[in-house]
């Protein structure tokens, strides 16, 4: 079967998330409601979306629009319909009978329900209907979200399914994992229950909603919106409804209606409009008080709101141990919490999956959580575990397990795909180092870097990984959501705050030494990025010497916003890839102006697309859509090059003072319509500086040893201005750029 024309009906939230995927895709892509206007609204917010839902913005006609009266025909000619209209069985059954009357022989038709069970939704269909139906639930937002459940029916036609996934795999990016037709499948069922829970036990053991989310966020590999922020984000009025659902299919003794109870602070949050982030509030809301915005938090006692407070454990890194073993209220929350949950999650094998793995996989696609419980589970320890749990009468799992205690109970990871992903060999290969930053694993023929910081930034240690790695061929890619989001500010301010400005000296020389060993080592070195990959991280990227891009990534030189420049070897290969372009060959100080252009504005591009026309990209860099393949990508190149010889040393003509000169005015400019303040024009001319090339002639050849020189002179200088540090300590504590 293959699909080349899709019809999607229902342009809301997750009708128009589906087909800006398809667009994404190539796949042409029809997408109906009751009127045209109203999927034609859906289509201007796909185009307009933040973060957006399409890699490429052009491709957007892609997309036609059209109503279910007077366009219903379309779904003659698709080979894939997606019903995606609001959660009402007589609405779906109503469309079911008209697309089965229109459909092509074959075409799959597919729901996007995240509750009505797979039986319900076929009931009218003949049985020969039922074989081409299925359910294909995607999350939001569907570009961003690993997660795509398909619960089939038993009159399934299994290759047709198959193929089905296959293609959801390879050209949608999902991670398709195969369900049975039970109420939440796998994602919603472990993940919203983890919800109730965090927010149950936090009422009982009467947490503060900060502190609820400060443990049931980073230190549990959970993002950091914790619970309560999940619930303004999601929507409190959504998930109200989303729990009746549960409550009315799950059966009365199943231990989730215990959680799902209505609580009085909800049901009058939603009366009065405190609907979360979309409506007035949530359990967070912003106030204005003399015109300043202020966060205020929800007291879940009386339901009064007052400055939210920062709690802060002290726990960068996912450390399930320490936490649960925490003598104050915190590791008996997170105890509670955790115990529960893999309760829960081993309650349902064998009886809603044989597969545990399964539930962990979803968890991590669907809620984003680094593990899922059944890893909690193994890194707390089968013994320890069972030590400190209470009773699991009932649960077969975890009988079996009590009696075996086998602490590697766990096996192979990502069973739910074929794809070699990096989950998947990671357990196979040597960990040859592990620092407080990074690890590096070794294979037969290759090592692998993986960060291993908070949003993977980056410092000593990891450089230090970066070039203890380059024994072999390299490829740096990360399972986490960031590939790195740059420097480690805290690091560098740490040192900054003592005046010790000689020990930030010694690691950007470290910094551009790792990145110049990358570029120049004997085996080929290939960076794998996905999420951010901004500042340092960027770094990185481009002075390997492949390339292997997720399509969803952000991209960047953001230093100028905190104040500095890139200093580790960002400017010197920004200019260098310009200096390529037929338009530099003409004009010495073209590719300088560009690349002062680009840095200067700290701009960023949110896909491959968008990242090549700034040569953040080159055209020879792969781009996949789907994230599990990034490895066996990279490895392909590595096995392409095995005769690989680094590359030549890069050199510059740059034009010095009349160049600056140039720069300086645009500054001007800028200064005088207000687009930048003082501190801006410090900042810009010391870029200007660096991709002038200081105190030099055109006719004088820089080597990227002057380049480096002059990045880090005026990074130095930076640094140790008030102004600078400023900029940093303030994003650094309120993650938004300070212009000053
Ligand atoms: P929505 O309310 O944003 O959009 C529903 C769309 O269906 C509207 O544009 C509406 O005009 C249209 N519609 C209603 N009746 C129709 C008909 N007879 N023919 C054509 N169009 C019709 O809903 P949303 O959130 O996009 O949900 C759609 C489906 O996806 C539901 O089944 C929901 O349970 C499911 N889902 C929702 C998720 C979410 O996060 N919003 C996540 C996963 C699944």
């Amino acid at each position: 079967m293959e699909i080349k024309k899709v019809v999607v009906i229902g342009s809301g939230t997750m009708g128009s998330g589906i087909a800006a995927q398809l667009c994404n895709a190539n796949i042409p892509v029809t997408l109906l409601d009751l009127k045209t206007e109203i999927s034609q609204k859906a289509k201007d917010r796909i185009f307009k979306s933040r973060p957006p839902l399409l890699i490429d913005k052009s491709n957007i006609d892609n997309i036609k629009v059209g109503n279910i009266s007077d366009d219903f025909n379309i779904v003659g000619e698709a080979d894939w319909i997606v019903e995606a209209v609001v959660e009402r069985i007589d609405i779906k059954h109503n469309i079911y009978d008209k697309i089965f009357k229109s459909r092509k022989e074959g075409a799959i038709v597919s729901s996007n329900t995240s509750s009505i069970p797979i039986k319900v939704l076929s009931q009218n269909l003949t049985e020969e209907q039922k074989k081409d139906f299925c359910i294909t639930h995607f999350f939001n937002p569907v570009r961003y979200m690993g997660l795509l459940e398909i619960v089939k029916n038993e009159n399934n036609d299994l290759n047709k399914i198959n193929s089905l996934k296959v293609f959801c795999e390879n050209l949608l990016g999902k991670g398709a994992i195969i369900c049975n037709d039970t109420p939440g499948f796998l994602g919603n069922r472990v993940g919203v229950y983890a919800m109730q829970v965090a927010m149950t036990e936090a009422f009982k053991m009467k947490l503060s909603i900060e502190e609820a989310d400060a443990v049931f966020g980073r230190p549990m590999g959970i993002p950091k919106t914790g619970v309560f922020g999940l619930y303004d984000l999601i929507g409190i009025d959504l998930m109200a409804d989303v729990l009746k659902s549960f409550i009315k299919e799950l059966p009365q003794n199943d231990e989730f209606q215990i959680v799902a109870k209505e609580i009085p602070l909800i049901k009058k949050l939603i009366e009065s409009g405190y609907t979360g982030r979309k409506g007035k509030g949530g359990f967070y809301r912003m106030n204005k008080t003399d015109g300043k915005k202020i966060l205020e938090a929800i007291n879940l006692e009386t339901g009064n709101y007052s400055v939210s407070k920062k709690i802060d454990l002290k726990l960068d890194k996912v450390d399930l141990k320490t936490l649960i073993n925490r003598k104050d209220k915190y590791g008996e929350y997170a105890w509670s919490v955790i115990s529960k949950i893999i309760k829960y999650a081993s309650s349902l094998v064998p009886g809603i999956t044989d597969k545990f793995n399964d539930i962990d996989e979803a968890m991590r696609l669907g809620f984003n959580w680094v593990k899922g419980p059944f890893e909690m589970l193994k890194e707390i320890g089968v013994k320890n575990f069972f030590e400190k749990v209470d009773s699991f009468e009932n649960n077969k799992f975890l009988e079996n397990l009590s009696k075996k205690k086998d602490e590697n109970f766990y096996g192979e990871r990502q069973l739910y795909t074929n794809i070699e992903t990096v989950g998947k060999i990671k357990p196979k290969a040597i960990k040859v180092d592990k620092n407080n930053s990074a690890e590096i694993y070794r294979f037969k023929d290759f090592n692998i870097v993986e960060f291993t910081t908070k949003a993977n930034t980056l410092d000593y240690e990891s450089m230090d990984s970066l070039k203890k790695a380059t024994d072999k061929p390299l490829i740096i890619i990360n399972e986490s959501m960031q590939f790195s989001a740059g420097v480690n500010l805290t690091y560098t301010m740490d040192f900054a705050d003592k005046g010790d400005f000689k020990s930030i000296e010694k690691f950007i020389k470290y910094f551009q030494e790792t990145c110049k060993h990358l570029k120049y080592s004997k085996y080929p070195v290939v960076s794998a990025p996905s999420g951010l990959t901004l500042g340092g991280g960027f770094e990185v990227l481009v002075q390997s010497n492949f390339v292997a891009s997720h399509t969803n990534i952000v991209v960047g030189l953001v230093e100028t916003i905190v104040g500095l420049v890139p200093a580790g070897g960002g400017c010197k290969e920004m200019l260098w890839r310009w200096f390529q372009s037929d338009e530099a060959k003409k004009d010495p100080d073209y590719a300088p102006l560009k690349v002062f252009e680009i840095i200067g504005y700290a701009k960023t591009a949110t896909s491959p697309t968008e990242a090549e026309p700034l040569k953040y990209l080159r055209p020879e860099d792969e781009k996949i859509m789907n994230r599990n393949s990034l490895l066996s990508v990279s490895k392909k190149i590595l096995e392409k090059n095995k005769n690989f010889v680094p590359p030549k040393e890069c050199e510059f003509n740059l034009s010095g003072k009349p160049l600056k000169e140039k720069m300086i005015k645009v500054l001007e400019k800028l200064y005088n319509e207000k687009v930048i303040l003082d501190h801006g024009v410090e900042v810009g001319k010391e870029l200007a500086n660096v991709l002038s090339g200081g105190e030099t002639s055109i006719d004088k050849t820089l080597t990227e040893k002057d380049l480096y020189q002059l990045e880090l002179n005026s990074f130095m200088k930076l640094i140790e201005n008030q102004k600078t540090q400023d900029r940093i300590r303030h994003t650094l504590s309120s993650g938004k750029p300070l212009v000053n």
